[in-house]
């Protein structure tokens, strides 16, 4: 059921009174606090088992309100806001002094974006702050798709949680550095390096050499319970096969030209085409794998040009580091 009125009216008071509210964005839901008050971000960290070191996003309702959060913002961050918000575009930029260092995990940059989802807007318009907000989900684990998500996960931790669907996009944003002399990618996300690329007229650089602590840049994040292994598109049907007859419980994800007949499996999902579609799918899919019981997951890894960049970062993540040889 999408958000009422009323009920964005109600999240807004609960963010007033230094609540935390779980709201839909494009990308994910984000777990939301007043980003001007250190003790509800502090609460934020608190619930998720976050590091206080590890910085958050502050959603804010318009790319005419960036200049009120952060100092000094370059001709780069204009540009790209200007193109691409509202929507899954995250940017790194400095910190202007009503951010407090609760939500910056003590940088002097902060990250800031417009989300692209009519409930968030609305939110935000109505509270009429920013809000800092991570993945609503605990340190570490899959981000949440949909408010069933983050209920199972969260629960009563939440003060309130806004409903409006399953997310668009499925994937977090993407983040830009725009702080140092070139612009780099953070994080693979929502909007593609491609389309990013063909703003700037310029090549970016993905997961640059950077000062800051990213945990999406960590091992063993965005993972589901069951272990997560990689391999080729076609030895994946081989290596679930081999798994299931040692006695493992094996989710996979596989493209359908590599599918085969009947696999010996627990669970099997053949990934759509699409890396729009498949992005959007891609954490309810490991989420479904736990709920099944699956101990081990079986995953390929996409070509990494558009979506399916941050589809592979985020499988690659799961994975977590190979094991000595
Ligand atoms: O799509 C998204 O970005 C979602 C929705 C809710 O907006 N949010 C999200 O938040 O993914 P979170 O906390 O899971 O990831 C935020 C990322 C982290 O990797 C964090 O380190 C990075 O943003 N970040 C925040 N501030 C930063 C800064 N000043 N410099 C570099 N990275 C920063
Ligand atoms: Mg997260």
């Amino acid at each position: 059921m999408t958000a009422t009125t009323s009920d964005i009216d109600k999240a807004a008071g609960v963010l007033r009174a230094g609540g935390l509210v779980a709201f839909p964005t494009e990308t994910v839901y984000g777990l939301g606090a007043d980003a001007e008050d250190p003790t509800a971000v502090t609460r934020i960290f608190q619930v998720k088992g976050r590091p206080p070191t590890h910085p958050l996003i502050v959603h804010i309702g318009g790319v005419e309100h960036l200049s009120d959060w952060a100092e000094d913002v370059p001709a780069t961050a204009r540009l790209l806001a200007g193109r691409f918000w509202p929507g899954p575009l995250t940017l790194v930029v400095r910190r202007g002094h009503r951010v407090p260092l609760e939500t910056t995990g003590g940088l002097e940059t902060m990250a800031v974006r417009v989300p692209g989802h009519p409930v968030a807007l609305a939110l935000l318009s109505a509270f009429g702050g920013g809000v800092a907000a991570p993945s609503a989900n605990r340190f570490g684990s899959v981000s949440p798709t949909t408010a069933g998500h983050v209920r199972a996960e969260l629960g009563e931790a939440v003060d309130f949680v806004l409903d409006g669907g399953p997310c668009e996009v499925g994937v977090e944003s993407t983040i830009v550095d725009v702080t140092g002399d070139v612009p780099s990618v953070l994080r693979p996300g929502g909007v593609t390096r491609e389309d990013l690329q063909a703003v700037l007229g310029r090549p970016l650089a993905v997961h640059s050499a950077s000062r800051v602590r990213v945990p999406g840049r960590h091992p063993s994040h965005y993972a589901p319970r069951a272990r997560v292994v990689l391999a080729e598109p076609q030895r994946v049907i081989a290596e679930a096969e081999r798994a299931q007859d040692l006695g493992h419980q094996v989710g996979v994800l596989v493209p359908q030209p590599f599918a085969g007949a009947a696999v010996k499996a627990h669970a099997v999902v053949m990934v759509p085409g699409s890396m729009a579609a498949y992005a959007r799918r891609l954490y309810g899919f490991l989420r479904e794998f736990d709920g099944q019981g699956c101990d081990l997951i079986v995953a390929s890894l996409p070509v990494e040009e558009g979506l399916g960049l941050a589809i592979a970062n985020r499988l690659r993540r799961a994975a977590g580091p190979r094991p000595a040889e």
